[in-house]
């Protein structure tokens, strides 16, 4: 079984566009792929149930059959950190049925790929951080980079806390969020040079970007021939 968590530098860098690709990239390959948003904070009523664009998405990129709930077993309504979120809907997000729902769809796949919150240290409860679901998991971490300036920084803390929790960095996505970054090629040749991880892609800027696309800008180092 292939399975990723992937985080980012921050919110709205690009993990979720990288999540999609890198399901289409394992569906290109003949796997059966599935998406998953463990904790989603901001939904909208839809159906009978609170559900999560960035869930909705991983979903339509997965292979068909998962269902909703599994795939977000935590929909929370308030687009707030989790632990403020989760108090809005009277819960608390918990590991228990998002390791019941992983082993749901890990169960009906060859790979998963686990979408995380925020940026790496966005705390799921007032206990619980991603390291601690990450590890319960037993998942390798994938960072998707946004470049922007800034990056630099956000990127390395972020690689320096994943291995700090002691959790495996298994590679970095770059997507180029902002069009404005100037000097693009030479933050993407400092990036390299400092990640201790291998670089698994860069997602050009588009206006419109295709997930399905994008998938070929991949390299996914465990299915490399
Ligand atoms: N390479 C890119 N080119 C153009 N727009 C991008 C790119 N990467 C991300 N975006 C846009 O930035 C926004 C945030 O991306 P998203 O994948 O939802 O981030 P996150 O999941 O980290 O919050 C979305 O509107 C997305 O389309
Ligand atoms: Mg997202």
């Amino acid at each position: 079984m292939i399975a990723v968590y992937v985080t980012g530098t921050d919110t709205g860098i690009g993990k979720t566009l990288a999540s999609c690709a890198l399901l289409h990239a394992l569906r290109g390959r003949g796997l059966r792929a599935v998406g998953m948003k463990p904790v989603a904070s901001g939904c909208a009523w839809i159906d009978g149930g609170w559900k999560n664009e960035d869930a909705l998405a991983l979903q339509a990129a997965g292979t068909p059959g998962a269902t909703y709930a599994d795939l977000n077993p935590f929909a929370l309504e308030h687009p707030l950190a989790p632990e403020l979120a989760a108090r809005d809907s009277g819960t608390e997000v918990t590991l228990e049925p998002i390791l019941a729902a992983c082993a749901r769809l890990a169960a009906h796949a060859d790979a998963l790929v686990a979408e995380g919150v925020g940026g790496w240290s966005a705390p799921l409860s007032r206990t619980l951080m991603q390291a601690d679901l990450v590890r319960a998991l037993k998942l390798p971490v994938v960072l998707v980079v946004g470049l922007r300036l800034g990056c630099l920084s956000h990127a390395l803390l972020s690689a320096r806390t994943i291995l700090a929790d002691g959790l495996p960095l298994a590679g970095w996505i770059a997507s180029h969020v902002d069009p404005a970054m100037q000097r693009v090629e030479d933050n993407l040749t400092m990036l390299r040079q400092r990640l201790p991880a291998p670089c698994w892609g860069v997602l050009p800027h588009a206006q419109h970007p295709d997930p399905v696309q994008l998938a070929s800008r991949l390299q996914i180092p465990f299915l490399a021939e």
